[in-house]
Parts: structure tokens; C-alpha cells; sequence
């Protein structure tokens, strides 16, 4: 178990640093990953979209590049089934005047569970909100600066150990790149399945170099350990930062390891798919009750 002071410290260790880094966090980001990035958060995008997501927490938003996708994926999803339901909606009233001639054929019944489904839509609808979560306040303001005045989203700052949240709160959980620098992983995990609703499900990115001798492996171990924090440190004037960066991914578990943590945390259906070209784990799990 880790220790308060011990948690203390690491937060001070990590405010500093992403305070520091905030203002030019994303360009940066961009120039390491080689656009990889972006790649990596589409396909995390993708996933959440398979699952029902009308609360989501991303936690660890940092700016909120991955909250604005987010945000931008609900809208999609929402326009298209508004359009469905609407449809529906004038089917609906047709078929209540072949209800009135008595003539309940099947299809009339179909149309009646697409009344039903259409108030429930509506009900997601005006629940569709996202919720990001950061402690740092340097982070928090670039991200309300990015997302404006978007109605469905709403930032709090806080840390993944004590979540300022009610049990059950939340559909869908997303953390990426966030576990890496949390205090205390564990007590992490069981806030995230606290404030899932049953069947809830969480996301984590987070970079995670595959073991090996091959040469991709060297190349890639290189790259991390020796020319990441040199161009981090030159597009931000911030050493200290880009060094936490190399060490923090270098010393970050095995994805296996992650996979067991969510096991122990009360996960069930836990995987992890690697994603090209071979730095970073997509984990998932769900909250059985
Ligand atoms: C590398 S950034 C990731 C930001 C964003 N999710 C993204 O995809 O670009 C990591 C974030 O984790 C946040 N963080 C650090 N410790 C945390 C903690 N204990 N709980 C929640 N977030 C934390 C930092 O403030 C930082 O904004």
C-alpha cells in the first residue's frame, strides 16, 4: 500500500511537472508520437462507440483532447439516432390511426416499441454528458479554453485516488496516458469501478513497450530512452519533465501485470490489444455489479 506522504509527494512531483508543460503540452505531443497519437485516440474513440457511453468520465483529461472527441462522438451518435427515432415518430402517428380501425397487424406492434424506444432516446439525449477530471489547473484551463462552451461537458479538478463522485455515476470510464503517473494504481482502480455503474466499462491507454531483443525493439527502446526527452525538453525549455516522461513509461508494468491489477480491482472481461506499431496497450474491463 502506498503510504500518504508518499501519495503527497507524488502529486506535488506531478502538478509541477504538468503545470510546467501545459501550455505547450499537444504540440509537443505531437512531435513525439510522430501523429501516432491522434491514431491511438481514434481507435479508443471507436471502442467507447461499440458500448453504451451517455455518461463518461475521462479521467486524467489533461487538456481534453480526448474529451473534445469524445464529446464530438456522442453528438454523431445522437444525430443518428435522432434521425432514426423521428422516423419512427411518423410511423408512429400513422400506424395510431390503424389502431384506431382495430387492425393490429405486426406491424403496428413494431411501431409501438419504436414509441417507446423514441422517449428513451430523448431521455439519453438530455443525459449525453462528459465529465473531465485532472488535478492540474494548468491542464484544466487549456482544456476549458479548447472545449468552450459545450454544454454536454464539464471539467472538475480532482484525483483518480478520491473521485468527487457518487457511486455508479458513470457509463464509461476513459483514462489515456493517465494511469502512468497516478499515486497509488490500486486505489485508483477501485474508485474508477466505485463510480461505474453496473456493467460500466473502463478504457485505458497508456504507452506500454513491448519486451525484446529484435531491432524494432532496440530502435524503439532508443527513441524513449535517449531522443524523447532531448526533443521534449527542447519544444518546452522543460527537462525535468520529459526525463519523468522516459522514466515513467521505462519503469510503467507490462501490460499483463495491468491486466491482472483491473483482474484484482473487481474487472471482469479485462484484455488489452496492442496498437501499432507496438507502444501502446488499449486495456479494457467491465464492472460486473
Ligand atoms: C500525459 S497527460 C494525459 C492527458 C490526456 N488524457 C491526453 O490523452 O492527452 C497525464 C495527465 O494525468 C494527470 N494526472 C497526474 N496524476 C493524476 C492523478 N493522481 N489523478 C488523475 N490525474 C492525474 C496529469 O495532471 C496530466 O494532465
Amino acid at each position: 500500500m502506498t503510504s500518504p506522504t508518499e501519495i503527497s509527494a507524488r502529486y506535488d512531483l506531478t502538478n509541477g511537472i504538468f503545470n510546467a508543460i501545459a501550455q505547450s503540452y499537444d504540440r509537443t505531443n505531437g512531435i513525439l508520437s510522430f501523429g501516432f497519437n491522434a491514431m491511438w485516440h481514434r481507435r479508443m474513440i471507436r471502442e467507447v462507440g461499440k458500448v453504451p457511453h451517455q455518461k463518461i468520465l475521462d479521467l486524467a483529461c489533461g487538456t481534453g483532447t480526448l474529451t473534445k472527441k469524445l464529446a464530438r462522438l456522442q453528438n454523431a451518435q445522437t444525430t443518428a439516432r435522432d434521425r432514426d427515432s423521428l422516423q419512427n415518430a411518423q410511423t408512429t402517428a400513422r400506424d395510431g390511426d390503424s389502431l384506431q380501425n382495430a387492425q393490429t397487424t405486426a406491424r403496428d406492434r413494431h411501431s409501438l416499441q419504436n414509441a417507446q424506444t423514441t422517449a428513451r432516446d430523448r431521455d439519453s439525449l438530455q443525459n449525453a454528458q462528459i465529465t473531465g477530471v485532472d488535478p492540474s489547473a494548468n491542464m484544466l484551463s487549456v482544456a476549458k479554453k479548447r472545449l468552450g462552451k459545450k454544454g454536454n461537458v464539464t471539467f472538475v479538478k480532482g484525483y483518480a485516488e478520491s473521485l468527487p463522485f457518487s457511486e455508479g455515476s458513470f457509463a464509461v470510464v476513459t483514462v489515456s496516458y493517465g494511469i502512468r503517473n497516478f499515486a497509488d494504481l490500486e486505489a485508483s482502480l477501485l474508485e474508477i469501478k466505485r463510480v461505474l455503474q453496473p456493467g460500466g466499462r473502463l478504457f485505458i491507454l497508456e504507452f506500454s513497450p513491448e519486451k525484446g531483443d529484435s531491432p524494432a525493439h532496440i530502435i524503439k527502446r532508443y527513441y524513449i530512452h535517449k531522443i524523447l526527452p532531448r526533443i521534449g525538453w527542447i519544444s518546452t525549455g522543460q527537462r525535468q519533465a520529459y526525463e519523468y516522461l522516459r522514466d515513467s513509461v521505462e519503469s510503467f508494468p507490462q501490460a499483463a501485470v495491468i491486466c491482472s491489477k483491473m483482474e484484482d480491482a473487481g474487472f471482469t472481461e479485462v484484455s488489452h490489444t496492442r496498437l501499432k506499431p507496438g507502444v501502446a496497450v488499449l486495456f479494457t474491463g467491465v464492472k460486473l455489479r
